[in-house]
């Protein structure tokens, strides 16, 4: 038994938690896994919940509330109009971001809905790191074009880079010059979720910041994983380690003229979301067209219950023992993973642990469908469920011309506070045998694929040798 504080370090990271409700979950015995997947049509997203051990699909509207989550929930104002919870969601929101106008939303996508409504015209171009996809596709809807201008940092698992999220200055520069006049806004996603979840630092963002006041664009944040991107700048850039996670996020915020959030990620409910921002006349427009599409402005599309589960939550995510532990378990499982053989993004990032898929299954062309193969692997080595997804970037070189290139990866998510040590281990050893016997699958072919969210409802089976 060790005694000394380096010998207890070496336990991985430690929950700063003690668990106070249970939901059980079984491991369906190898066949019964087998039928799972055949009824499931080989694909992960056809898989029920209940048929699945350690669900590492997503990390959005997943996590576990604490205990004064659940007792604020019972505590709320259902009250239709001006509510009391919607006040103390305002005031978290706005301690948080220090933007004073809040306009609640059922989740991201719809204050997506609301911001680009009101932002995007036809020809427009929004330039981001990256966009998630229902963020593109709000734009594309309204006609817009979305460019990702992240560094090319991203396409390679193995480089070390702290902040591969971050913006090529210099990319952005260019679509400013090309594009000025058409640019609605800039959009800096942080954590940057399609970049292997990987952060964008204060230095990058400040110079982001400079460039937008150049050509007189607002800047505006995903900031759907906030927190995390906070916590990593205390990590890993230099002159914040003394800094607060709190304090950080106010100076990256203050660096902005507003943010969108799904609540879903680093506020630690199951639903929720929100725009905040510091131009009142911007804030009424979304208004309006939250009235048509969410609800009264103290409400948005959300219950009372709902809103003030966002408010404790809020707060709880920038708890530094909290965060530590959270990224503390992504780089654990990563490490497990890396042990194993399997190529992961480095350094570890927010959401989860990134695989090159490609990598694990270097026999297997993309006709082949190696990521539909490893989602069946893992599935059906230990009854996890994990999404390979491909993902378009589109761009423009140095010369100014667009370009567009597919990243294939898997992601791992973690849920927030639901998984212990022992879950990861196993989810290691899963990966381990996976691994081990990655070299002989045949790959499988797709047997129907619908127009509309292809890579969600496809349908596939295993090619025989
Ligand atoms: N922005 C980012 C960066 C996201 O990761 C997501 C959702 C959204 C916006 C949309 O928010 O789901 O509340 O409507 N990401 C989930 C994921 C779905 O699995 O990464 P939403």
């Amino acid at each position: 038994m060790g005694s000394s504080a380096d010998s207890l370090d070496e336990l991985g990271p430690l929950e700063p938690y003690r668990i106070k409700v249970v939901e059980p979950i079984r491991l369906l015995s190898r066949a019964e896994r087998e039928r799972a997947l055949k009824e499931a049509f080989f694909s992960v997203t056809y898989l029920n919940s209940a048929d699945v051990f350690i669900d590492l699909a997503t990390d959005s509207g997943t996590a576990a509330m604490s205990d004064r989550q659940w007792a604020g929930m019972m505590a709320a104002d259902e009250a239709y109009v001006r509510s009391a919870s919607f006040f103390r969601f305002e005031n978290a929101v706005r301690e948080v971001t220090g933007y004073r106008h809040v306009v609640p939303t059922h989740q991201g996508r719809a204050a997506e809905n609301l911001l680009m409504g009101v932002l995007v015209e036809p020809d427009h171009v929004v330039l981001s790191n990256t966009h998630f996809d229902t963020v593109r596709a709000h734009i594309e809807t309204r006609r817009g074009v979305a460019l990702d201008l992240v560094t090319d940092a991203i396409w390679s698992f193995d480089e070390p880079h702290p902040f591969k999220g971050n913006f090529d200055l210099e990319k952005l520069r260019r679509a400013l010059e090309l594009y000025g006049p058409r640019v609605p806004f800039i959009s800096v996603t942080v954590t940057n979720n399609m970049a292997c979840s990987s952060p964008v630092s204060l230095d990058n963002i400040r110079r982001v910041r400079a460039l937008a006041d150049e050509f007189g664009v607002p800047v505006l944040f995903d900031a759907s994983r906030f927190a995390e991107n906070a916590y990593f700048i205390k990590q890993r850039e230099p002159g914040y380690a003394e800094r607060s996670v709190r304090d950080i996020a106010r100076e990256m915020f203050s660096l902005g003229h507003g943010c969108w959030m799904s609540a879903k990620k680093d506020a630690l409910v199951n639903i929720g979301g929100f725009i905040a921002v510091s131009d009142e006349a911007l804030a009424r427009r979304c208004q309006e067209r939250l009235v048509l599409y969410e609800g009264f402005p103290t409400y948005g599309g959300l219950a009372g219950r709902d809103l003030e589960a966002v408010a404790i939550g809020l707060r709880e995510g920038v708890d530094e023992a909290y965060l530590e532990h959270r990224v503390g378990q992504v780089a654990y499982l990563g490490a497990l993973f890396e042990q194993a053989g399997v190529r992961c993004s480095k350094p570890s990032g927010g959401s989860g642990v990134f695989i090159d898929v490609q990598a694990l299954y270097p026999h297997l062309p993309a006709e082949s469908f190696p990521d539909v193969a490893m989602g069946c692997d893992v599935y059906r080595e230990g009854g996890v469920r994990a999404a390979a997804f491909p993902f378009l970037l589109k761009s423009i070189d140095s010369a100014g011309n667009p370009t567009s290139r597919t990243f294939h990866f898997a992601r791992f998510a973690l849920p927030r506070r639901v998984y212990t040590q022992s879950h990861l281990d196993y989810v290691g050893r899963v990966m381990a045998r996976v691994k081990s016997s990655a070299h002989l699958s045949s790959g499988y072919r797709c047997t129907y694929s619908p127009e509309v969210l292809g890579h969600f409802f496809s349908r596939f089976e295993p090619i025989t040798p």
